[in-house]
């Protein structure tokens, strides 16, 4: 594994040995031993969004394997301006060890891993957000003790979120069904019917039936702002609440990336019922990335 782009990149033997180390660094970081596994080592974070979790999770955990991070919002980097992103990858190149970055297109990221020379990772885009799936099903495992076979329930956008946990679902062997209005089906559906258990549905009660987990994301993601008014009317039948629970696992889990909407994707009510499995879900950004930065840089 060079970079961590998206997940149809990655297999599922990889994702197994990045939970298994992610199990690892976070036994070890509860228990006080120190792992310094990048000492010396530059994380460079490029920003042309916003971030709260995922900020904060690699700047700590670069800190936490004895390593530093250097956070650039693209609005003080001369990509802002107009830089070309094979100019600044390879510039960065000289003086980092590896590259997060969060921005609009994909193709952005996938340049920046062609033209520079050290790890490059997708910490979101408009098509994916691995990094954020790769938490949820470490928090799922954590929960249930094993992924392949589970039920994952999907209700909203077939956005971002979306795309990363239907293609990490179906490599881990998880049934995966998402409950979307037409024409906001995710863009991996056709290679995620002919490779594994994937459904879409209109009904948000059919997606949830049988499942271990259900999960949500915002009606109008990052950069979609201004559709926010006709998304509100696309999605108004597209909540997790208790209604639709009724028809998933008794004990299945409520998952959400954050930030959560309430009122809208989500009630209060549901929200609240499962914090303990959605802050776990949080706190896990920071164990699977501490991972996946050790699996690149070390
Ligand atoms: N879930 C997630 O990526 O959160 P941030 O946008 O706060 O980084
Ligand atoms: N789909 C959301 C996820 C935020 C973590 C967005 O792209 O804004």
């Amino acid at each position: 594994m060079k970079h961590f782009l998206k997940l149809g990149d990655v297999s599922a033997q990889e994702m197994q040995d990045i939970f298994e180390l992610a199990d690892q660094l976070k036994y070890e970081k509860k228990h006080g031993i120190a792992h310094p596994r990048l000492a010396g080592k530059t994380l460079g974070m490029i920003f042309q969004k916003s971030s709260t979790r995922t900020r904060v999770s690699f700047e700590a955990g670069m800190y936490q394997l004895g390593g530093s991070a250097l956070h650039l919002s693209s609005r003080d980097l001369q990509i802002g301006r107009g830089e070309p992103v094979q100019d600044t990858a390879r510039v960065l190149s000289r003086y980092l060890d590896g590259i997060m970055i969060r921005t609009f297109a994909q193709k952005e990221v996938e340049d920046l891993a062609e033209y520079g020379s050290i790890p490059v990772i997708n910490g979101l885009t408009d098509y994916a957000h691995p990094c954020q799936a790769m938490a949820d099903f470490m928090t799922i495992r954590e929960h249930k003790g094993a992924l392949a076979g589970l039920k994952l329930a999907f209700v909203g956008d077939g956005n971002n979120m979306a795309n990363s946990l239907i293609v990490g679902g179906v490599k881990v062997g998880m049934k995966v069904s998402i409950a979307c209005p037409e024409g906001y089906e995710p863009e991996v559906a056709d290679w995620a019917k002919a490779n594994g258990d994937f459904t879409i549905v209109r009904d948000p009660a059919e997606a949830a039936d049988g499942a271990d987990a259900v999960y949500t994301d915002v009606w109008a993601s990052m950069g979609q702002e201004g559709e926010a008014e006709k998304r509100m009317q696309a999605f108004r039948n597209y909540q997790v609440n208790e209604e639709n629970m009724r028809f998933a696992k008794p004990d299945a889990m409520v998952l959400h990336c954050l930030p959560a909407h309430r009122g809208e994707e989500i009630t209060e009510e549901t929200f609240e019922k499962h914090a303990g499995e959605i802050f776990d879900q949080a706190e896990n950004r920071l164990h699977v990335q501490k991972a996946i930065l050790v699996k690149l840089m070390a």
